[in-house]
């Protein structure tokens, strides 16, 4: 596997590729690489001849009092686990390769970057936007791989494709979860043994909520009731927001009988904030499938 801090050599080396006709493949993310990250290796290496792999802890997207600093940095391991997992290349950009003196740009987006995820954590999804456009500029894929647990940040790179003429595939990856239904997430090393038994409750109210959609009769208001009510059952959560949207404008649904909904959570336990969702269809709808987005 070869190592890139600096973009020129990483040019040089993706121009060659690209002359010999090979498709590349691109996973960016913030390291700390969990089995979730090396689903979205394995995924592009099995569509794309070369998959490079990116680690960037990007100051834009956290917020004043949020993890920056104390964000896992295991470099080595990373390596070795993207290697492991058939990454042909690493491009480990620091911050003054990324944002140089003078960098003013922001890529902003916001309808969708304002919503949810966004109400709670203003300017995370410019910073986003931002970084995911850089990066798409500089390794200029064909594809690009996401996980579906940060479904909202999918959404918005996917419209910022869109809006600005970008030509990668944006590729949408299922969540990998732990054996007791958690999210893998970079952040989850931060919970206490008590948090971690806790933080499986995302995914229970997901499951219920799930079933519920599925059985064709579910009441929206007394479903989101249901959902409040598993989530303030378990004493260590703390949610921030339990959301039934439409997968696509991210506005809350009217009913969960005739159109496909995300259920969206964001719970606290303790210092650590999780995410989670699903997708689902009521009997008879069937999920969408964002332009673009290959599910
Ligand atoms: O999902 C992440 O790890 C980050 O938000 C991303 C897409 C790498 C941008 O910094």
């Amino acid at each position: 596997m070869r190592t890139f801090q600096q973009l020129s050599p990483l040019r040089t080396y993706l121009r060659g590729i690209r002359e010999e006709g090979k498709m590349v493949g691109f996973v960016p993310t913030m390291g700390a690489l969990h089995e979730g990250h090396l689903s979205l290796v394995r995924r592009a290496k099995a569509d794309c001849d070369v998959v490079v792999v990116s680690v960037f802890v990007n100051p834009k997207q956290f917020g004043v009092g949020e993890d920056f600093e104390v964000y896992p940095r295991p470099l080595a391991r990373d390596q070795q686990l993207a290697s492991e997992a058939q990454a042909d290349a690493m491009f480990l950009p620091t911050v003054e390769e990324m944002y140089p003196a003078g960098f003013q740009t922001v890529v902003d987006v916001p309808g969708l970057g304002s919503l949810l995820e966004g109400a709670h954590r203003p300017g995370h999804f410019a910073g986003v936007a931002t970084v995911v456009t850089k990066l798409l500029n500089m390794v200029q894929p064909h594809r690009a791989y996401f996980g579906q647990k940060d479904y909202q940040q999918l959404l918005l790179i996917e419209r910022v494709a869109r809006d600005l003429n970008q030509t990668a595939d944006i590729v949408m990856v299922p969540t990998l979860r732990e054996a007791d239904g958690l999210a893998m997430s970079s952040r989850n090393v931060y919970l206490t043994p008590e948090e971690r038994q806790a933080a499986p409750v995302l995914s229970r109210v997901l499951k219920y909520a799930e079933a519920q959609i599925h059985a064709g009769d579910a009441d929206l208001p007394t479903l989101t009731a249901e959902l409040a009510a598993l989530v303030a059952a378990e004493p260590l959560a703390k949610p921030d927001y339990i959301a039934l949207v439409d997968p696509e404008t991210l506005e809350p649904v009217l009913n969960l009988t005739e159109t496909p909904v995300l259920i969206a959570l964001a719970v606290r336990f303790g210092k650590t904030r999780l995410i989670d969702n699903a997708l689902v269809a009521p009997p008879g709808i069937t999920l969408p499938r964002t332009r673009g987005v290959k599910m």
